[in-house]
């Protein structure tokens, strides 16, 4: 079914480095959502403090009528069961094989036989495509691969919320295609609540029902695929569309000499938005909406060329 995260006035810092302040947002139960920003602007961090890793300063993180931020460690411990992470690296441990690392969760945290460990792991291993590599060590096999172990190993516990730190990094573009087309799957299959941390726009342009964009220590925007991708906001527009015109620099934000320059310089036009991945069977995802069908109930007109089959196949942008 997937649990909805509401976050809400979310501040953090470490000593006098703010990270992000007053991030507030709504994670629907079983949608795939999408937090994408600049490498340092502390998605990361987000993620840690949302399974209470790390401590915000200040604000609420609800998840089934519990505050993660402000409750004890033994309730803590409880609601962290409902939670799979994939970290960035697939945190394998390069000793064991994938069999093992796959089964660690529930060796650790069950009392499960080994035989009823045994049928559990092999599913999983089937979810993601991994049988036939289960005595594999982690360095034996590519990046790809282990990103789907981390992932196998992630779902073990059967979680209402999954959190995946830059599945994409690291991975070529097909490789990536591969994954993100999995997740798709894996969400229409276990429909849970999933939250992908990236800086990857491609990701974020096809993947989820909705995008967040964290930019300059603060959330520049929460909301819908289409309302983010048809977004005439300085930020959003610039970093969604990966253009050089707009109030991003090199270094975190352009100076006033450098927008000034830039004043009066055209726009490219925002380019066409693509069609959302679907899941390989062809059956609908509960939370997927029909192409364009938020631009038609909130009167935007989509970007010329947007939804078109032929475009989205070719290039996936
Ligand atoms: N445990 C920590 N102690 C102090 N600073 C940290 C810690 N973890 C992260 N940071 C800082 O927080 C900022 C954001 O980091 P991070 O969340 O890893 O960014 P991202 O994942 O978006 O690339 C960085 O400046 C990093 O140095
Ligand atoms: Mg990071």
């Amino acid at each position: 079914m997937g649990v909805e995260i509401k976050v809400d006035g979310l501040t953090k810092s470490f000593g006098k480095q703010l990270i992000w302040g007053d991030v507030s947002l709504t994670i629907p139960a079983g949608e795939i959502c999408v937090m994408l920003g600049p490498s340092g602007t502390g998605k990361s961090v987000f993620l840690k403090t949302l399974i209470g890793l790390l401590k915000p300063d200040r604000g609420s993180i609800v998840i089934e009528g519990l505050d993660i931020a402000n409750c004890s460690e033994k309730e803590l411990y409880e609601v962290r069961k409902l939670f799979g992470v994939l970290f960035q690296d697939g945190a394998m441990f390069g000793s064991m094989t994938l069999y093992d690392n796959v089964a660690f969760p529930l060796r650790e945290h069950t009392k499960k036989s080994e035989s009823e460990i045994r049928d559990i792991v092999m599913e999983k291993m089937e979810l993601v495509g991994l049988i036939g590599a289960e005595t594999k060590l982690p360095g034996e096999i590519s990046g790809g691969m282990r990103k789907r172990a981390g992932l196998a190993r992630a779902l073990v516990l059967d979680p209402e919320i999954v959190l995946f730190d830059e599945p994409d990094s690291g991975l070529d573009p097909v490789r990536t295609a591969f994954l993100n087309q999995l997740i798709v799957d894996l969400n229409a299959q276990i429909d849970a609540t999933f939250l992908i941390v990236t800086h990857d726009i491609n990701t974020a342009r096809t993947v989820p029902d909705n995008i967040g964009l964290l930019y300059h220590k603060h959330l520049a925007m929460f909301g819908p695929r289409e309302m983010l991708l048809s977004s005439e906001e300085p930020v959003v527009r610039q970093f969604l569309n990966a253009q050089r015109v707009g109030p991003i620099g090199m270094s975190e934000e352009k100076d006033a000499d450098e927008l000034a320059a830039e004043q009066g310089q055209e726009l490219p036009p925002l380019p066409p938005i693509p069609l959302q991945i679907e899941p390989s069977n062809g059956i609908a995802r509960r939370s997927q909406r029909p192409p364009g069908d938020w631009c038609l109930e909130h009167g935007v007109v989509p970007p010329s060329g947007s939804f078109d089959q032929n475009m989205s196949m070719s290039t996936g942008v």
